[in-house]
């Protein structure tokens, strides 16, 4: 798949994904929050689940989190449009308690799908639920943070990275250093991801649609 194919992919599984009612939670949502960024990103983040102003505004990671998040990537010079960022659900749990079993159960499709049309190098798994999933082991956050880990999500192999949630290191400095020691190896892991593709893709370029450009806006 090219780089136009994959925006357009993803775009009509963010419109299926859109009138989701897999869960219980489809009915206390304002919406459904997808997912933002760069659908041709090398590199995705996924964190646990909307809270207020996701659910609001329909887009991950705009509150005091994502403004941390927005810092800890411009400390490695990246931008959100540089990156892809997911949630595991994709819904908002009521009170912003933590995720069910059976809700990520139910909404764990959506983002085995993304990820596997996004064909991402580098995913970087922000807390304890995302990490916990994808890793499809127990192993804790406090554990695993700052190690990178071979998995194989559908039929491709990818760089798992374990980093502490951004809201968890908000108000707790020695979790925030933590987290920014970890951040800056990021640049190195997708350098080391570069130099061993799973796979050899040929992507063509046209002047007029530069596929880096294509990004997923706001749904
Ligand atoms: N926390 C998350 O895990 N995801 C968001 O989208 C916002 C806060």
């Amino acid at each position: 798949m090219d780089a136009v194919e994959r925006a357009a992919a993803l775009r009509a599984h963010a419109e299926e994904t859109a009138s989701c009612t897999r869960c219980a939670l489809a009915q206390g949502r304002t919406q459904v929050v997808y997912g933002s960024g760069n659908p041709n990103a090398e590199l995705v983040f996924v964190g646990e689940a909307p809270g207020f102003h996701e659910d609001q505004q329909g887009v991950p990671f705009v509150g005091q989190a994502g403004k941390l998040l927005d810092k800890l990537l411009a400390g490695i010079d990246l931008t959100r449009p540089d990156v892809m960022v997911l949630n595991v659900l994709k819904c908002r749990p009521p009170g912003n308690r933590d995720p069910l079993p059976e809700e990520i159960a139910a909404c764990e499709p959506h983002l085995f799908r993304q990820i596997e049309l996004i064909e991402p190098k580098l995913v970087a798994t922000l807390g304890n639920f995302a990490t916990k999933l994808l890793s499809g082991k127990p192993a804790g956050i406090t554990k695993v943070h700052g190690y990178e880990q071979e998995v194989t999500l559908g039929s491709r192999s990818v760089l798992l990275y374990p980093l502490y949630h951004p809201a968890a290191a908000l108000y707790t400095p020695s979790m925030l250093k933590v987290l920014e020691e970890d951040f800056a190896r990021i640049p190195g892991l997708l350098d080391r991801a570069e130099e061993e593709p799973d796979e050899v893709e040929v992507v063509a370029t046209t002047p007029e649609a530069d596929p880096q450009s294509v990004q997923l806006g706001l749904f």
